[in-house]
């Protein structure tokens, strides 16, 4: 029997980082909420009412009806629920997927009939389908979509942006099977005051997610590039993006570093999907490489221009 009820969801998150936790104290607003996290001092952090992210107030901990926990037996009752784990690389900037599988048992071990689980993780296009569902099936011992529906929703949001904040970002959805679609909408249209995108698959929009942050990645590349040949040819960067920008569809990105927790990752998830069916991936490579090397250059003209200043104190 199903214990879905439309009018009656319990949300658990599993993961309560930048992604997670925003996202729980929005979905608290309007559903029966719970927090998981196996980070026992981020628990602790949370239970004590202070919020570990500097973007979130201690208040908004407070208020929350949410109920933060580390115990299997606290999500039990919950029918949908929302995974936002990290997916980091590994040294050898290969997609390190063992926080992913590991949530997935997790929830798995508590999944019942009529369930959903959405994934938010950024992965390249064929994980929550090649990998979480398998782990799903084999630990709850159940079918995908006879028994209970997958989605995937990227998350977009930019920590600290302030003009970006989770409800307002438009947020893609995908689904397993239509009518776990319905469901997933309801869930994200309770607190999105944004617009709802369904992409036709989950393969579409794990994919979507990455070439939006490669996008970004190959884009500073280009400029990062350009401003090392700039100032080698001592003509000012700055004046040339200026003198381009005039143009009506030059896109405005300024050399610098790579900020953030993910445009330096993701790429790299998609490299390695590309590479495990035998294509190079030119262009995300040298990207990667060119703003990698990108803080050796400036580094560099930095200390030769301190040993410029120090050897002209000497004269
Ligand atoms: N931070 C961002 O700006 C951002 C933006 C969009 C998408 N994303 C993506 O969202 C995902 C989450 O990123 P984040 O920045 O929130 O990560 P984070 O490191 O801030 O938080 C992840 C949380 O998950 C917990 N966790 C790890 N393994 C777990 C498990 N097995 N069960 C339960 N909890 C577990 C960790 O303890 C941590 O508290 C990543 O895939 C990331 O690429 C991040």
């Amino acid at each position: 029997m199903s214990k879905l009820n439309n009018n009656e969801l319990k949300v658990g998150v599993i993961g309560l980082g930048y992604v997670g936790l925003p996202l729980a104290l929005h979905l608290d607003r309007f559903f029966c909420t719970v927090g998981y996290d196996i980070n026992d001092e981020k628990i602790n952090q949370l239970l004590l009412g202070k919020s570990p992210i500097d973007d979130i107030k201690d208040t908004e901990i407070c208020n929350s009806k949410i109920l933060f926990t580390r115990e299997l037996c606290d999500i039990k009752e919950c029918n949908i629920y929302i995974i936002a784990v990290p997916t980091p690389i590994d040294n050898f900037n290969r997609p390190d997927l063992s926080p992913l599988e590991s949530a997935s048992e997790t929830v798995g071990k508590v999944l019942l009939p009529g369930d959903v689980v959405i994934y938010e993780s950024t992965v390249y296009p064929g994980v929550t389908e090649e990998i979480c569902i398998p782990i799903l099936e084999k630990t709850s011992k159940m079918k995908l979509n006879d028994d209970f529906g997958v989605g995937y929703s990227p998350e977009r949001v930019n920590p600290g942006d302030a003009e970006h904040p989770i409800d307002k970002i438009d947020k893609i959805i995908s689904s397993s099977s239509k009518k776990y679609l319905d469901i997933i909408r309801c869930v994200y249209s309770s607190f999105l005051d944004s617009k709802i995108y369904c992409a036709p698959t989950i393969k579409i929009a794990e994919a979507a997610k990455i070439l939006e942050n490669t996008q970004r990645d190959v884009n500073i590349a280009l400029v990062n590039e350009f401003s090392i040949i700039c100032h080698e040819l001592q003509i000012d960067i700055k004046e040339v993006l200026s003198a381009a920008k005039t143009k009506w569809n030059f896109l405005d990105f300024q050399p610098g570093f790579v900020g953030g927790h993910c445009i330096g990752v993701d790429p790299y998830y998609m490299i390695h999907k590309s590479q495990q069916i035998g294509i190079s991936p030119e262009v995300m490579l040298v990207s990667r490489k060119t703003n990698n090397n990108y803080p050796n250059y400036i580094g560099n003209k930095i200390v030769k221009k301190i040993l410029e200043l120090g050897l002209d104190i000497k004269k």
